[in-house]
């Protein structure tokens, strides 16, 4: 299979996210992990930032059998590691990262840009928009995402549960890092791994 949507945008991929990898282990042993207070969740921060190993990146995209057919979206997108790889590596039409923080949204686009060196035309199908998804109604919610990936502490479910739920009934598959969404019933896992902290959920499946 050529580029792309194959092997060799996932080596480009995990070639460019170990070594931001590799450099966040170095600085986590000083700061093993993210300071999160009240007073973030007062600004309307639903987790710290936290990254999705790029190993692990490719495994929850794996198991939510990512396609060039899916138009896929991660709410709270970090340094766009999800977005990148779902383009680059798996082939998706189109990627929407929306992240709060404005010098991780442009740390988002050089990264993306490294991964797409000499394959620039595909920064066509990834976005990264910077402030808080619960207000960015017409590119959450009135787009109809096929994946949509999260990363956020389990204390905020309730916030961001209609969007999901949203999107899963007209046949989203919800992929979820780290916490799992029991919360919210109607959202069938169709695909788990407990010591990865992968689940997809998904009413087709
Ligand atoms: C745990 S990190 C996950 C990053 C990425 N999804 C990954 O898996 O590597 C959560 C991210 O969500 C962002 N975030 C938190 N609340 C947000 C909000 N209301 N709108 C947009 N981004 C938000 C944080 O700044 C942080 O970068």
């Amino acid at each position: 299979m050529t580029f792309p949507g194959s092997e060799q945008g996932r080596d480009a991929f995990l070639k460019v996210f170990k070594d931001v990898d590799d450099a966040a282990q170095d600085a986590s042993e000083a700061d093993p992990f993210p300071a999160y207070t009240d007073d973030d969740t007062q600004k309307g921060l639903l987790g710290p930032f936290c990254p999705t190993s790029a190993r692990r990146v490719i495994k929850a995209l794996t198991m939510a059998n990512v396609t060039p057919d899916d138009g896929v979206l991660d709410i709270g997108s970090g340094d766009g590691r999800l977005v990148t790889a779902a383009v680059a590596a798996f082939g998706a039409k189109r990627g929407l990262g929306i992240e709060v923080d404005a010098g991780l949204v442009e740390l988002s686009r050089s990264l993306a840009q490294k991964v797409l060196a000499g394959k620039e035309r595909m920064m066509d199908r990834i976005e990264f928009v910077q402030g808080d998804f619960l207000s960015q109604v017409e590119l959450v919610r009135d787009v109809a995402w096929s994946v949509i990936v999260v990363f956020l502490l389990p204390d905020h479910t309730e916030k961001f549960a209609d969007l999901l739920l949203h999107h899963y009934r007209r046949g989203a598959r919800i992929v979820a890092l780290v916490f799992n969404l029991n919360e919210i019933p109607e959202l069938k896992l169709v695909q788990g791994d407990e010591p990865e902290n992968i689940y997809v959920y998904s009413k087709e499946g």
